[in-house]
């Protein structure tokens, strides 16, 4: 592991004030959430967007609480030191109150993430008020929010008329007064994400594809690396195509297996000649 120090709530806020963006991925799994504590990233999603990147589903909506929870320890013990934020799938927080303090606790208590997210606006304030007053740091989700993706009219820009960027400001502020420590915003215009930073008064402001404005910003993993093969929504930079390289190795693997290159004498385990002969004795 590494030696840096654990990132916290009061090191994000600091981060903010010295005007230093603050870094964000969605993570899965312990291989991944080990690399990216030694890439020094501030923080970790385990989105529920799992249920489409890691289990091949259509949408969000299938990720249950225990496969959140399941991954969301798997990520916690491939990085101790970053922050790592478990994301409420659909369901478990829609319903009620009570339903969403005790899911976000499962996140806490089971899984030691530092914080939940959930999506939506004003209508969810309650569920971040109640969630903030068991103790538990929350996290607002607004603009394109994929667990409403059908009532939104699909994965599209959102605020981009002034009525409708005027309901996202006024959510913003009603998830921050209920206290919400950080909100994300998915897909608004960059004049939108601008209005809301400035605005926050002791709220983290983070981007997905939402412009520059923003005090940190979000990708998702396996857009950033080119695995995932569906499609690859605009915000996402490609930083290195991994796909291609696994891919490259696994018809690598396929041709020399087929070819009887490999294994070689070094990828396999032996055994003495006497042991073999014993053996050979007793057969
Ligand atoms: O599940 C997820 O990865 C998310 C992102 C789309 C923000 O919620």
């Amino acid at each position: 592991m590494t030696d840096r120090k654990k990132v916290t709530l009061p090191y994000l806020f600091e981060k903010v004030h010295n005007h230093e963006p603050i870094t964000w991925l969605t993570c899965y799994d312990y291989p991944t959430a080990y690399l990216m504590e030694q890439a020094a990233l501030d923080m970790i999603l385990v989105g529920d967007s799992l249920a489409m990147t890691m289990l091949g589903f259509e949408t969000t909506l299938p990720a249950t609480m225990d496969d959140m929870i399941r991954h969301s320890a798997a990520v916690r013990r491939g990085t101790p030191n970053t922050f790592v934020v478990g994301d409420m799938p659909y369901m478990s927080y829609q319903p009620s109150v009570e339903t969403a303090i005790r899911n976000a606790g499962r996140f806490m208590a089971e899984a030691a993430c530092d914080a939940i997210k959930l999506e939506g606006g004003v209508e969810m304030a309650d569920r971040i008020h109640g969630i903030v007053n068991a103790g538990i740091p929350a996290i607002g989700h607004l603009g394109l929010t994929p667990q409403s993706a059908s009532a939104l009219g699909g994965h599209k820009v959102q605020g981009r008329a002034a009525k409708s960027a005027k309901k996202i400001i006024d959510s913003a502020t009603a998830l921050e007064q209920a206290g919400a420590f950080a909100i994300l915003l998915e897909m608004v215009p960059d004049r939108i994400c601008k209005l809301i930073t400035e605005r926050a008064e002791n709220c983290i402001i983070m981007s997905l594809g939402s412009g520059p404005h923003a005090h940190g910003q979000l990708l998702i993993y396996h857009d950033m690396f080119g695995l995932y093969p569906r499609f690859k929504p605009r915000m996402a930079k490609v930083f290195g195509n991994a796909g291609e390289v696994i891919l490259n190795g696994l018809k690598q693997y396929v041709h020399e297996v087929s070819d009887k290159s490999f294994p070689q004498p070094e990828h396999w385990f032996t055994m003495k000649d006497e042991e073999y002969d014993e053996l050979m004795a007793l057969l």
